[in-house]
């Protein structure tokens, strides 16, 4: 039998590229899906085989790919304006956007009222550490730390990383990182104890840490009460809460990086608003542009801007900004999701969602293969106990065989479909898994 189109385009691409987070020893090994086109929820390789795309392509996408509005919207904007500098320049779609994220941004306490743009969540998380330090060079510092929780994941450039907490991923660049504190995680729980047990002493470990080391700390920086990439480790709303209080407390600043929990994943627009919290920098990516341009933004207060004004001699300006910081085509792109978000009340469809998909996984939770279900809204960890070698990976190539596509962290098995699928599909992603861990624990 010849060779198939996966398999010949498998092979240029072993040629030629270098993927992100892979292990190429192994990559051919593992077939990787060759992705042709999209359609709603579905993925369709080159051979003409579909998935269901369980994993809103890396956490990206909202509706569904190539939702005809924000394909529309992308056209028509570049009919107009492909690219023009946010330095010195404005342009519409950035003003627009930035006006409809203030307005759909967590309120209570303070109010976000600034946007600054980047081009991902990283870049935004860099943009939201190197504005806390010189908010503090120029209000109450230099505060040159950062308090950073155990096993947290903020993104890949170097500021980042020294906010992150995942072993494998992070220790080998450790002696080139700013400097932090570790909190421990109010995720990572004992056996049988409480998460709210757990919650009360990650704020009792931030306590001691502020009252000690609180004057040369300019942020505290969380993913609000769903540790993603550590595999979906949810933890208490007391946890944030406390820690909007303490930091208030000591002059520290709150940063939620809501790159993978915002934009409605976890049923409610951020994360943050489950606790009824808003924090000082809010930053946001992935499901921003609907999932499909890279574009992020940082949200914070009047006082934080307002510390960066004076005159151009005093160096108080924000130094830092992106060739592409406010890309009008993916402005546009965000413009569209957000507005057809509260058109449709996506947010309120995916937390039906996010019950659903509770409910059918619920039965799950006693499959021998299955140490833990963690779930907030649709971003959902299910645990799987170790058997041979990378096990998380075999039961999703398992899944994938049964119209599946879906991607583990380790031996969790990520969910997190997009915000807008139909009740037979949350089955059939179900169904799936369920089939797949059967195979591998068979
Ligand atoms: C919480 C969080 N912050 C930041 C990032 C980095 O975003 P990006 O991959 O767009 O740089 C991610 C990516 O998964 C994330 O989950």
């Amino acid at each position: 039998m010849g060779e198939t189109e996966s398999e010949r385009w498998r092979r240029r691409d072993a040629a030629a590229v270098w993927h992100p987070f892979t292990q190429h020893s192994l990559w051919l090994d593992d077939e990787p899906t060759v992705v042709d086109r999209a359609e709603g929820p579905w993925l369709y390789d080159v051979d003409g085989n579909r998935y269901l795309d369980g994993v809103s392509s890396l956490w990206v996408t909202t509706f569904g790919h190539r939702e005809p509005r924000i394909d529309a919207a992308i056209r028509d904007q570049l009919d107009r304006l492909d690219h023009a500098t946010f330095l010195g320049a404005t342009h519409p779609v950035g003003i627009e956007l930035a006006e409809r994220l203030l307005a759909v941004a967590p309120r209570g306490d303070r109010e976000l009222s600034k946007v600054f743009y980047a081009g991902d969540g990283s870049s935004a998380v860099e943009v939201a550490l190197k504005m806390a330090y010189q908010y503090s060079t120029q209000t109450n510092g230099p505060r040159p730390q950062f308090i950073r929780l155990s096993q947290a994941y903020h993104g890949d450039t170097l500021g980042a990383v020294s906010v992150g907490g995942v072993e494998l991923f992070h220790d080998t660049y450790r002696p080139l990182l700013l400097k932090t504190l570790e909190l421990g995680s109010p995720g990572v729980r004992r056996p049988g104890q409480s998460a709210a047990e757990r919650a009360a002493e990650s704020i009792e470990e931030l306590k001691r840490l502020l009252a000690e080391h609180g004057d040369q700390v300019c942020a505290l920086i969380v993913e609000p009460l769903v540790q993603g990439a550590a595999g979906m480790l949810t933890h208490h709303p007391d946890f944030l809460r406390a820690a909007r209080e303490l930091t208030d407390a000591h002059g520290v600043l709150l940063i939620c990086d809501e790159v993978a929990t915002g934009v409605g994943r976890t049923g409610r627009m951020w994360a943050s608003q489950h606790a009824d919290v808003v924090p000082d920098l809010l930053v946001t990516a992935k499901g921003i542009t609907g999932g499909y341009l890279p574009l992020s933004a940082v949200l914070t207060t009047q006082a934080v801007y307002d510390a960066f004004l004076g005159a151009p001699a005093r160096a108080r300006t924000f130094f830092h900004g992106h060739t592409y910081t406010g890309s009008p085509l993916a402005a546009a792109a965000a413009l569209a999701n957000l507005r057809l978000m509260a058109e449709t009340n996506l947010v309120d469809r995916a937390a039906r969602l996010g019950d659903r998909l509770g409910a059918r996984l619920a039965p799950l939770a006693e499959h021998p293969g299955v140490v833990e279900i963690r779930r907030l809204g649709t971003m959902t960890g299910v645990e799987v106990r170790p058997r041979g070698e990378r096990t998380g990976v075999r039961v999703c190539r398992f899944a994938r065989n049964r119209g599946v596509w879906i991607r583990p962290l380790g031996d969790t098995v990520i969910l997190m479909p997009p915000l807008g699928l139909e009740d037979t599909q949350v089955d059939m992603l179900v169904d799936a898994l369920a089939g797949a861990l059967d195979e591998v624990y068979r």
